[in-house]
């Protein structure tokens, strides 16, 4: 698929540069900064986008394969011998200078938030740039167009170019006075020392779209019904007529990735397989039996495992020791069901990876990408064995979080699914401070169920229109292994306290607490001690992350 590549030299926000170009329809991957561009890297590329950085040209920053200056496109409809489009942004641009023969030094002050630029030609001109009094290349002619004589950008640089590399002209300077807008005079290349991609950046969108369509020549193609006809092809020529094996969580993640396997391929070859762990919330195991048979599951392996984590987790109160526990459980059970169900050895197994997960494990992109779900995904021997036989599917791989929402609901995945707060591996036990019994499982799974429905049913006061539910990213109840004294009728009564947490986020690794309105938080505290007798008392956790976590445990 013809796409755009984003080197990436760890910048926070190279994710938001292909996020913004996806959502223009055009497609975008990201590779580390350094990687080598080799013909198979670059067959079907249009353009090249140098990220930012958190280091200096002049330090440890990364340079890019030499070879990119050379690069020339090769994806059809190109014209023999045609540049690389390349745009730098930011540390991108530095690089460029740096490599090219132009000066970057340090800033007697790091420039940080919105900064005015002004550029040095005006769209008068711009529209009289004719063959005769073309004051510009007709890339840049093409490039400028996306922009407005003058706008309010965002930067964070500490470096700037004291020199511009040869060939290359200023178009544009921030009210600071440094270069924020630089071509080169023949070939497709520009720098902006500011970054497009955050929304602080007036007319950004046009500014990447000049690049992307006008310079590159990309068309919108990038739409989930492309996505589903070559996802099917794929899934088809690697899978031929082997099983499949999907380890199921309940979560949309694994849900859409079972539905895209049953819609490729046979339902027959497909094997959905799901623990019930006894640490699940209310009504979870027939929601999911329900769900995927509506998805034309043929062959599902519900195992019913409660007793045995339990007993496992029995006078257990450390919590990484009932991590550890639940862990190691689950890959023993999960290999003895398995062999139970005598797939032959050709099987593959399918995960539902996502494109953020590749980028936090350093997996695919961005090596400087931090490894921070580490602790969520318990290495498996059966996953890591299969991967070494190269026998592993990741259909969800290319996408994101918010694309593959779109693809469930492409394949018929029920809204409540997809609008799912997530929810972790080891499930309840993570919301059980102490010892994990039946008992408060059960009190936890009533008063949880509670507090979502009355999530579902108000509306957000912040968000019109919007539920409590979709305007919050994760809520749950905790059940603290206290009790507290209360009043029942003429007497006193020790009762369990709950805790809920409700929280804003993006993708879990920083969170906000959810402003509730006390009116809201004051009728579900009530709705819970009226209805779920054990519990005398409700608290709301009012912490961030960080310093907590999301979790209790
Ligand atoms: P924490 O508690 O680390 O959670 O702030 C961040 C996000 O990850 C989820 N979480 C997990 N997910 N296995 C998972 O699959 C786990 O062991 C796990 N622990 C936490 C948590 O619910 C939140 O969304």
């Amino acid at each position: 698929m013809k796409k755009i590549l984003i080197l990436d030299f760890g910048s926070q926000t190279t994710q938001l540069i292909a996020r913004r170009i996806r959502d223009m329809g055009v497609y975008t991957e990201i590779i580390p900064g350094d990687t080598e561009l080799t013909c198979s890297v670059t067959a079907d590329v249009k353009g090249i986008i140098l990220s930012g950085s958190p280091e200096s040209v002049n330090g440890a920053g990364a340079a890019p394969d030499k070879n990119i200056y050379d690069c020339v496109r090769s994806d059809e409809g190109a014209s023999a011998g045609c540049a690389m489009p390349l745009l730098g942004i930011c540390y991108g641009l530095q690089r460029m200078t740096h490599d090219l023969g132009g000066r970057v030094e340090s800033l007697p002050h790091v420039e940080y938030g919105r900064i005015a630029v002004n550029l040095s030609v005006n769209n008068e001109q711009l529209k009289e740039n004719t063959e005769s009094t073309a004051r510009v290349s007709e890339f840049t002619y093409k490039f400028l167009k996306g922009f407005r004589s003058s706008f309010t950008a965002w930067m964070s640089h500490g470096d700037t170019l004291t020199r511009l590399a040869p060939h290359f002209k200023e178009y544009g300077k921030s009210a600071t006075g440094y270069p924020a807008v630089v071509a080169h005079n023949e070939k497709p290349w520009f720098g902006l020392q500011f970054h497009p991609e955050v929304t602080h950046c007036e007319d950004g969108d046009n500014i990447l779209g000049a690049f992307v369509f006008n310079v590159c020549g990309c068309e919108k193609n990038w739409s989930m019904e492309r996505y589903i006809e070559e996802l099917n092809q794929s899934l088809k020529e690697r899978v031929g007529d082997n099983p499949v094996l999907l380890l199921i969580s309940g979560g949309v993640d694994s849900t859409v990735a079972g539905a895209a396997l049953l819609k490729s391929l046979k339902p027959e070859q497909v094997h959905l397989m799901y623990f019930d762990t006894g640490l699940m919330r209310k009504n979870e195991t027939a929601a999911v039996r329900a769900n995927l048979e509506k998805l034309g599951a043929k062959n599902l392996h519900i195992i019913m495992c409660e007793e045995e984590f339990l007993s496992a987790l029995k006078g257990k109160t450390d919590p990484e020791e009932k991590r550890g526990t639940i862990g190691d459980l689950f890959i023993t059970i999960q290999e003895r069901e398995v062999a139970k169900i005598r797939l032959p050895d050709s099987y593959l197994l399918a995960q539902g990876t996502l494109y953020t997960d590749l980028i936090e494990s350093g997996k695919g992109v961005g090596k400087k990408a931090h490894v921070i779900k580490s602790h969520h995904n318990v290495a498996s021997p059966l996953v890591d064995a299969k991967r070494k036989a190269g026998k592993i599917i990741e259909p969800l791989d290319r996408l994101y979080k918010d694309e593959v929402r779109r693809l469930g609901r492409f394949l018929g995945i029920d809204e409540e699914i997809i609008r799912r707060h997530p929810f972790p591996g080891p499930g309840l036990a993570t919301r059980i401070p102490g010892e994990v019994t039946k008992e408060k499982c059960d009190i936890l799974r009533e008063a949880d169920a509670i507090f979502i429905e009355e999530l579902k049913n108000r509306l957000s006061k912040i968000n019109t229109g919007v539920s409590l539910y979709d305007d919050i990213w994760q809520a749950f109840a905790i059940l603290l292994p206290i009790r507290s004294t209360g009043v029942a009728g003429d007497e006193r009564k020790y009762g369990r306290v709950l805790a809920l947490r409700a929280i804003t986020s993006s993708d879990g690794m920083t969170a906000d607490v959810y402003p509730f309105e006390t009116r809201d938080l004051l009728e579900i505290s009530t709705r819970i001690t009226n209805s779920v007798k054990e519990i005398g008392r409700v608290t709301y956790d009012i912490s961030s992350k960080p310093p907590a976590t999301i979790e209790w445990e």
